[in-house]
C-alpha cells in the first residue's frame, strides 16, 4: 500500500472520506516510510487528508480537512424523480418457498421518542427463509430466472420446478463472490435445488462467517484481497467453463441480467412492508433508511419508493460504513466512483464499487446519503437489542444512519423531518449472520 518514495502516498486515502481504521493503518505504516515528514496525499493528488509525523514531539498528528458535512448529503430535488415500479412477480415465488412467512415489521416507540418523530418501524430481516439476512430473496429469484433463461422455456416457479428443469443438465456449479450473506444464501439455494456452489470471499471475512457458508454445502475460497477483488475472481472462474453460472448481486457492463433479477427479488421486502404499514394504519412514510453495499438493495428501494404511482414519496437514505462509502462518493462526484475499502464490522456493506445498473437510479432518485462509523453501528446494535430487535451490524446501520441525520438540526431540516414523521428502517440482518 505504501510506496516508499520521498512523497509517501497511501492509496486508500480519498476525497472526502477517511475512517478511523484507515487513519490507524496509516499510523502503523508511517514509521516504515522513508520520509518521516512527508505528506500522505489522497490518491487524487489533493492533500485534503494527510498525516504528518512530528519528530520533535515523537507523535503523529492527524490533520484532516474532512468536515462532518462530508459524511452526508441531501438532494431534496431528487424526491420528485419517478420511475416504473418493479413488477411484483417475485413475491408469489417467494411465498411458495418452503418456510416462507413475511418478516416482522416492528414498531419501536422508544426510537420515535428519541428521534423526535411520530413513529419508527424496523423491517426486521434477521430471519428470512431460515437465514439471518434478506439476501435469499434476491438469490432465489435470480437463480430461478437464470435457470428459466438457460432452459429456454417456462418453468414452474417452485423449487420442484427448478429441479425438474435442471434434471437433464450436466452438473452445473453456481459461482459467486460475497462478503457473507449473499454467498450463504446462494449456497443454501444451490443445495436446495441439487447444484454445487463455489463462493469467493474477501480476506477480511470472519472465519465463522466463512464456516457458515461452507456449512451450507459450498466450496469457499478465501482470497488475499477485498470484496471487489473477490467479485473479479468469481467472474473469471465462471467464465472459464460453460458449466458454471455466475450469480452475482452486483452488475458491470456486460453482466447485468442476473443482478437485475436479484434487485427484483429484493422488492418482496418492500411490498411486504407496504401491507404491514397499511395494517398499522400508516398511509405514507417520510423516510426509509437502507443499509448499502453495492447498492442493489438501494436500487430496489428507489424503484419502489419512486414508482410513478406513489405520492407522496419518502426520503430514501443510503447508509454506508465510513470506510466503504462508495455510493456517497459516487453521488458527490456525480459519477460512478470506485474507492478502496478498509475494515468494518458492517461486513455486508464493505464494497468499494456500486453496481452499474444501480447507479442511474441512485443518481436520479437518491435524495440522502450518510456514512456511519463502526462505533455508531455498534451502539445502534446494542440499543436495538435492548429494544428487542436482534439486528446485526449491517441491520443496525439504518438506525445509526438516521441518528446521524436527525440529531443535528441542519441535517434534520434538510430532510424536512418533523415530530409527525414516520420512519422505516430496513434491518437487513440479524446477529446470527455472524458478522457481529
Ligand atoms: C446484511 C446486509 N445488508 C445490506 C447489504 C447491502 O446490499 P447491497 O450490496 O445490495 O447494497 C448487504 C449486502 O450484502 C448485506 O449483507
Amino acid at each position: 500500500m505504501v510506496q516508499r518514495s520521498p512523497r509517501v502516498t497511501i492509496s486508500f486515502f480519498r476525497h472526502g472520506e477517511i475512517s478511523r481504521d484507515v487513519a490507524q493503518r496509516a499510523v502503523e505504516e508511517l514509521p516504515r516510510a522513508v520520509d518521516p515528514g512527508g505528506v500522505l496525499a489522497g490518491e487524487n493528488g489533493r492533500r485534503e487528508h494527510f498525516v504528518r509525523r512530528s519528530h520533535m514531539h515523537k507523535e503523529f498528528r492527524f490533520l484532516m480537512s474532512t468536515s462532518q458535512r462530508e459524511r452526508w448529503l441531501v438532494r431534496s430535488e431528487k424526491r420528485s424523480w419517478r420511475c416504473r415500479p418493479i413488477v411484483a412477480d417475485a413475491l408469489p415465488f417467494h411465498a411458495g418457498l418452503p418456510g416462507y412467512t413475511p418478516t416482522p415489521l416492528v414498531e419501536v416507540p422508544a426510537l420515535a421518542n428519541e428521534l423526535g418523530v411520530g413513529r419508527v418501524f424496523v423491517k426486521d430481516e434477521s430471519e428470512r427463509l431460515g437465514l439471518p439476512a434478506f439476501k435469499i430473496l434476491g438469490v432465489s429469484w435470480a437463480v430461478y430466472r437464470a435457470i428459466s433463461a438457460r432452459s429456454q422455456g417456462d418453468i414452474s416457479p417452485t423449487i420442484e420446478g427448478i429441479r425438474d428443469a435442471i434434471a437433464g443438465w450436466p452438473p452445473v456449479e453456481l459461482v459467486t463472490a460475497s462478503d457473507g450473506n449473499h454467498g450463504r444464501a446462494l449456497a443454501r439455494m444451490a443445495t436446495m435445488i441439487g447444484l454445487t456452489s463455489h463462493v469467493f470471499v474477501p480476506e477480511s471475512l470472519p472465519t465463522r462467517v466463512i464456516a457458515a457458508i461452507g456449512d451450507e454445502g459450498a466450496t469457499v475460497t478465501r482470497i488475499g484481497g477485498s470484496y471487489d477483488a473477490a467479485v473479479r475472481l468469481a467472474a473469471d472462474r465462471a467464465e472459464a467453463s460453460p458449466d458454471r453460472m455466475l450469480i452475482q448481486d452486483t452488475a458491470w457492463p456486460g453482466y447485468e441480467e442476473i443482478p437485475l433479477w436479484t434487485v427484483e427479488g429484493y422488492s418482496t421486502l418492500f411490498y411486504e412492508a407496504d401491507a404491514q404499514l397499511r395494517d398499522a394504519g400508516v398511509g405514507s412514510i417520510d423516510l426509509v433508511a437502507v443499509p448499502t453495499g453495492v447498492g442493489s438493495l438501494l436500487q430496489s428501494a428507489i424503484a419502489h419508493y419512486r414508482r410513478n404511482s406513489l405520492n407522496p414519496t419518502p426520503s430514501v437514505l443510503s447508509v454506508e460504513p465510513e470506510s466503504a462509502a462508495c455510493v456517497l462518493a459516487s453521488v458527490r462526484n456525480g459519477a460512478l466512483t470506485s474507492i478502496p475499502t478498509g475494515e468494518t464490522i458492517m461486513a455486508g456493506l464493505n464494497c468499494g464499487r456500486p453496481s452499474t445498473i444501480a447507479w442511474p437510479s441512485i443518481e436520479h432518485g437518491l435524495d440522502a446519503a450518510v456514512a456511519v462509523s463502526d462505533e455508531e453501528a455498534r451502539q445502534a446494535m446494542t440499543d436495538l437489542h435492548a429494544l428487542g430487535v436482534l439486528a446485526g451490524p449491517c441491520g443496525a446501520a439504518s438506525l445509526a444512519g438516521v441518528r446521524a441525520m436527525l440529531t443535528l438540526p441542519d441535517r434534520r431540516a434538510a430532510l424536512a423531518i418533523d415530530s409527525r414523521s414516520v420512519l422505516l428502517l430496513i434491518g437487513t440482518e440479524g446477529i446470527a449472520s455472524g458478522a457481529a
